[in-house]
């Protein structure tokens, strides 16, 4: 349904060079390139722009997707182009080209992420600091895309995802100090899943960082509350964004 109307939207308005799809991905993740799907024309392409200008094939499609030399060990033939285990050296811009159709561009953002486990009714900290003196922009916290928090740092006024109200602050001396530790009260199982804090400024993200939470189960004894919790890695997420509106290349940029 997004991905659709976002196809409609691709269409539609002419693109600005920054313009094209960005795809944020945590670093070991696999990745599937949006629009390769819908990608029918034999001889069509997806390339990988390398620093200093020079790309390099990906993908090609035959009957189906088909890894090019580099990639056989991560790719496996398919209906679309999916990249297993993604590292940061697959960061940056790529170019889907697909007939007479003009290219396609997709920036895929690698993002290395830590991760931490926390019992259920208990309390998670996010910790995020940041030059609040100036009192410009946004900051963002977003769990498997979905608003979890957000902070106008120059009114102080807030807002919080459907699911989170009431259950999310930042320490009121945020503004002389800069810490945007984000507490998350009451933890649920439901809270799982990658979590993408990031300023948000001129239109483009900046200073982004991921915590990939796991929930344990409830703490019922003060021995288990000692106790380190075992749990299972959550499933591996993509987010796709609309960068009409934000620079991914500038943050690309910011970030690396
Ligand atoms: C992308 O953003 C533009 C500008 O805000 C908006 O008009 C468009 O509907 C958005 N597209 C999608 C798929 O959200
Ligand atoms: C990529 O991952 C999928 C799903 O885990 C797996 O089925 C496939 O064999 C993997 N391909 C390669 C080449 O590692
Ligand atoms: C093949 O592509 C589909 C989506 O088009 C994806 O769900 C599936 O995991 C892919 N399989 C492999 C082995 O990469
Ligand atoms: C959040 O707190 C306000 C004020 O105490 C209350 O009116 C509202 O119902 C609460 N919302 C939720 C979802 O708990």
């Amino acid at each position: 349904m997004a991905a659709h109307t976002l196809r409609m939207f691709l269409l539609i308005v002419h693109l600005p060079l920054v313009g094209g799809l960005a795809v944020d991905t945590i670093s070991g993740d696999r990745v599937q390139f949006p629009e390769t799907e819908q990608c029918r024309e034999r001889g069509a392409t997806l390339q990988h722009t390398l620093t200093g200008g020079s790309s390099q094939t990906v993908a090609r499609l035959e009957d189906v997707w088909k890894p090019a030399a580099g990639y056989k060990d991560r790719m496996s033939p398919n209906e679309s182009v999916v990249l297993n285990r993604t590292n940061i050296n697959d960061q940056g811009l790529y170019g889907l080209t697909c007939g007479s159709e003009q290219e396609k561009r997709i920036h895929l953002n690698v993002i290395t992420s830590s991760e931490k486990s926390v019992p259920e009714g208990q309390a998670a900290g996010f910790g995020f600091h940041y030059f609040t003196a100036g009192g410009l922009g946004r900051y963002r916290v977003e769990r498997n895309t979905q608003l979890v928090f957000e902070l106008d740092l120059s009114s102080g006024s807030t807002s919080q995802g459907s699911g989170f109200e009431n259950r999310t602050s930042v320490a009121p001396h945020w503004r002389s100090d800069g810490d945007l530790t984000l507490t998350l009260q009451g933890v649920k199982p439901e809270d799982r899943g990658d979590y993408f804090l990031y300023i948000l400024k001129d239109r483009k993200r900046g200073h982004l960082q991921a915590v990939r939470m796991r929930v344990s189960p409830a703490l019922n004894t003060p021995e288990e509350r000692n106790r380190e919790q075992i749990t299972c890695p959550p499933p591996a997420t993509m987010r796709e964004y609309n960068t009409t509106n934000i620079d991914y290349k500038m943050q690309l940029m910011e970030t690396s």
